[in-house]
């Protein structure tokens, strides 16, 4: 206790901090299963590769994605949504872990939104420079369901904006093992990474992951 207390003296305190109606930052609420779960993503990029995906316009998004669970996010020529399998390995996407679903249930049911049984995990791998523009999630069915958001490795700038584009959002500091849920009135809200800035994290390196758990069916 006194050890990790110490090992984690320059990140902040575990706590709950109430970002807009319906949206919670869990502060640290993951750190302590992190080497679980740095242990679980290994084995699902081993089966289903890290990779650029294009976007409708012929860009390649800036974070690298892969995904587990019945459903997978993916983007390309023809648009944005959720399939069963890889279009790379034409394999479905690997089981989401168990550590997953119990991470996802146990901080929606903190946030107040108990019951939550999610169906695709998105995992996002930035480098330094890479990023995430703003954009709403709202390729799932289900909107009554939360979002579940869980930050490993390099710290990043978390935008957190309103329920249109053009509204200001607000700037958050994410560490490793901070985990952000918003649903019910921010379910929409438009969200996106700053670049991601250099340096090496001791137990991710030169790399940030970010896991989103959705109800996409
Ligand atoms: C996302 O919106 O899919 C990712 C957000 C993040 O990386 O924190
Ligand atoms: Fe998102």
């Amino acid at each position: 206790m006194t050890l990790d207390l110490f090992q984690d003296c320059d990140l902040p305190s575990p706590g709950r901090e109430e970002l807009a109606p319906g949206a919670i930052l869990l502060r640290g609420f993951a750190r302590r299963r992190a080497e679980g779960l740095v242990a679980a993503i290994e084995e699902i990029a081993a089966r289903t590769p890290f990779r650029h995906m294009q976007t409708p316009g012929g860009q390649h998004m800036s974070a690298a994605m892969t995904n587990c669970g019945p459903f997978g996010w993916i983007s390309d020529r023809r648009g944005y949504r959720y399939e069963p399998s890889d279009p790379d390995t034409g394999a479905p996407w690997p089981p989401m872990p168990g550590i997953f679903l119990d991470l996802a249930a146990d901080a929606a049911a903190d946030a107040g939104f108990p019951g939550f049984l999610p169906d695709a995990c998105l995992i996002n791998r930035y480098e330094p420079g890479t990023r995430m523009s703003l954009h709403q999630d709202r390729d799932e069915q289900d909107l009554t369901a939360p979002i579940v958001s869980v930050s490993l490795g390099l710290p990043a700038i978390f935008l957190f904006g309103g329920l249109k584009r053009s509204d200001p959002s607000d700037r958050i500091a994410l560490v490793h093992g901070d985990v952000v849920v918003w649903g019910g009135p921010s379910r929409l809200r438009f969200h996106g990474i700053l670049p991601i800035r250099e340096g090496t994290h001791a137990l991710l390196g030169r790399q940030r992951i970010n896991l989103t758990f959705r109800k996409a069916a």
